[in-house]
């Protein structure tokens, strides 16, 4: 599949009722030939508004770590497991999950990224592993199959609760390390 083509079949999708409620299709944005991916869970309202992923609190939030890494939003690709809002931003369902995973999977295919790095734990339940528990787990590099995969608290949670935003800064400087010593150009 191209990048046109799936961007068409999922801007068209109609597998779960989040179609009928969304206003755009958020299906993801950044470098397609990226090394480092990023993925969050769901679009927001200021996401579902524009189109485009983490442009609200919870991104700007995610740029300034971004920043204070050292790593441009521009290089890196940004997407999230379901590409619709989910109504009053509710977690989403497991078969909405189910449904819009394929969309996830060609876009990992296109851009084969050297690392993938789950935002928050419904990202880590789903892409590393279901009993994936996000206060113990956060900033572990595991390999799963041809990628290097991590996942660091959501931005959200880092916004309710400033207590986290050390753990959140150390596991951000963990994954600019390992792109600078292990990611070849
Ligand atoms: N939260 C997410 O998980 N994704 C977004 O795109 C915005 C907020």
């Amino acid at each position: 599949m191209t990048w046109d083509e799936l961007e068409s079949a999922c801007g068209q999708c109609e597998r779960c009722s989040l179609c009928r409620t969304k206003t755009n299709t958020v299906f993801g944005t950044g470098n397609r030939q990226a090394k480092l991916m990023f993925v969050g869970e769901a679009p927001g309202e200021q996401e579902d508004l524009s189109g485009i992923p983490f442009v609200g609190a919870a991104g700007k939030l995610l740029d300034q770590y971004l920043t204070a890494v050292g790593i441009e939003r521009e290089q890196v690709y940004i997407a999230n497991i379901l590409k619709c809002r989910p109504p009053r931003n509710r977690d989403p369902l497991p078969e909405e999950q189910d449904a819009c995973m394929a969309y996830l999977r060609e876009q990992v295919k296109l851009i084969k990224p050297q690392m993938i790095v789950c935002l928050g734990r419904i990202s880590a339940m789903r892409l590393i592993r279901p009993d994936f528990k996000i206060t113990k787990e956060h900033g572990i590099l595991v390999r799963k199959g041809n990628y290097v995969m991590t996942a660091v608290y959501h931005p959200s949670a880092l916004l309710r609760d400033m207590s986290k935003r050390e753990d959140m800064y150390k596991d951000m400087k963990r994954i600019r390390m390992y792109c600078d010593e292990y990611m070849a150009e």
